[in-house]
């Protein structure tokens, strides 16, 4: 298979990031640095190293984790904030985050090893739903949620449209709920500043069918294997 397969096979990053790493000259292939995207490993009988540590086929493992506001979406912050991977201290493999949640945002956040699993994920094309409660500054108006469904412009471009439930309506700060696939970079905060209504706590509630039932903040659990059969199906085909 080739080499950036294998490197995300094997857990360490997903296959784009491992294609930078190969061009980056810090894989090697039985003790070359391999930067030939092309190059082909044989699992049974090829060494590969990354920075100098041999990397080895893992299991894949599969984590749903209840953010809690705080940690960052990442495995290791030079700055020594903490990540969410010392959130899930006893699992053996190296996970990596599936897709980012903000510093200060909450709730359900899947974790892994298996890079194309994360890409199927967070990728827009498959149209993965992720589902968002916000508490926001104000009352919002019908107009204002039909503009949310509809599309917002934001600065990279017009939204696709979302999925939008009024929770609770207050004139100090109200509840809306949101659901929407694409995921750019603060995308919810932004949906959300534009129309006129700041998020002042945001929570990931849901993410496909999955939810975060049973699993308080801070704490995870591992999903089963039909949940991971259901989600790659629903990325692939567009049902589960
Ligand atoms: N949208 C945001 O604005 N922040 C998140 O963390 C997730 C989605």
């Amino acid at each position: 298979m080739r080499l950036a397969k294998y490197l995300a096979q094997a857990g360490i990053a997903s296959r784009r990031q491992a294609e930078d790493l190969i061009r980056a000259g810090r894989i090697k292939l039985n003790s070359q640095v391999a930067t030939d995207l092309a190059s082909q490993v044989d699992p049974q009988n090829d060494r590969v190293e990354f920075d100098g540590v041999v990397v080895s086929p893992e299991q894949p493992v599969y984590i749903l984790l209840n953010k809690p506001p705080g940690f960052l979406s990442t495995v290791a912050d030079s700055r020594g904030r903490p990540t969410v991977v010392q959130l899930v201290p006893n699992i053996k493999q190296r996970v990596f985050p599936v897709g980012r949640l903000d510093q200060d945002t909450a709730g359900l956040l899947l974790l892994s090893n298996d890079g194309a699993f994360t890409n199927l994920m967070i990728h827009p094309r498959y149209k993965i739903d992720k589902k968002y409660e916000a508490v926001i500054r104000g009352e919002i108006s019908s107009a204002e949620i039909g503009m949310l469904r509809d599309g917002i412009c934001l600065d990279d471009g017009r939204t696709a449209p979302a999925k939008v439930r009024l929770i609770r309506s207050g004139t100090k700060e109200s509840v809306i709920e949101l659901v929407i696939h694409e995921g750019r970079k603060r995308q919810v905060k932004r949906m959300l500043a534009a129309v006129g209504h700041p998020v002042i706590k945001l929570t990931r509630t849901g993410l496909a069918f999955l939810d975060l039932a049973g699993v308080k903040v801070g704490q995870y659990r591992y999903l089963r294997q039909e949940e991971v059969d259901k989600l790659i199906d629903l990325a692939r085909h567009g049902r589960a």
